[in-house]
């Protein structure tokens, strides 16, 4: 589905990623791992097309994603879910939910209702707040309405940006469960995480990435037991 191969790419005249490649299939969960300012989220960014690469290819579904935009990319089902849950605090719970739906080019207001109906059933918690200010919610709720805005636009894969940080193991816990429940829902997730444990429990493998490249990959078994993990990540 998501193809990357020998991905370059930087900040200025900064290079960040040196020739990174992975690829995630339909239906599957994937994690990406990795220390601090290893480039993780340059990698989510570089693939929403917010940085043009320097080299290497991205393909989504066979088609080249370096040359559209950010909206372009959304609009072809890839859906990002940014570190520090980017989500609008001023603006209402509804709000937010409607902006995931104005990447959409043919919003009728009977899909929009549908979206809007699917989102509650899986977080009941937005129906409750739904005419909140977005920055009245818990942490955990943010990230919540971070997720149901990417399913808004009907996305079929999800970049997801360190969900956990920052929250209680409770909180953890409930994020781990949504990312399983997106999975049983067919949506495609590659997701980033500092807490290895966590991403290898929801998924099915994934890469170590050191200093702009990926070093190892497995399975999560694999990773889980190899003393590669333990060096790289320090855990
Ligand atoms: N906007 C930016 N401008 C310049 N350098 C950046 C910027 N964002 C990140 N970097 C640098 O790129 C490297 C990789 O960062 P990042 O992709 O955020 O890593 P990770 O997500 O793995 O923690 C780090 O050295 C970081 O300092
Ligand atoms: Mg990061």
């Amino acid at each position: 589905m998501l193809r990357i191969r020998d991905l370059r790419a930087g900040y200025g005249a900064t290079p960040i990623l040196f020739g990174v490649s992975l690829e995630v299939q339909e239906g599957e969960a994937v994690a990406l791992l990795g220390k601090n300012g290893m480039g993780k989220t340059t990698l989510m960014k570089t693939a929403m097309g917010f940085i043009k690469p320097t080299g290497g290819a991205i393909e989504f579904e066979g088609e080249d994603l370096t040359r559209l935009t950010p909206h372009e990319i959304a609009r072809r089902g890839v859906g990002f879910v940014p570190e520090n849950r980017r989500i609008f605090p001023g603006l209402t719970v509804r709000e937010n939910l409607d902006l995931g739906l104005s990447a959409l080019s043919h919003r009728t207001t009977a899909l929009r209702r549908e979206r809007f109906e699917g989102v509650f059933q899986h977080f009941p918690r937005l129906r409750e707040r739904i005419d909140q200010p977005a920055k009245t919610l818990s942490g955990g709720e943010q990230q919540m309405l971070a997720i149901a805005r990417v399913m808004m636009a009907g996305a079929r894969l999800i970049l997801m940006d360190e969900p956990t940080q920052g929250l209680a193991p409770a909180l953890i816990r409930h994020i781990r469960d949504m990312v399983r429940e997106l999975v049983r829902l067919r949506v495609t997730v590659l997701l980033v995480e500092q807490n290895a444990r966590v991403a290898l429990s929801v998924c099915d493998r994934g890469y170590i990435m050191e200093k702009g490249a990926i070093v190892f990959q497995g399975t999560s078994a694999e990773l889980r037991d190899s003393p590669v993990t333990r060096e790289k990540l320090g855990v």
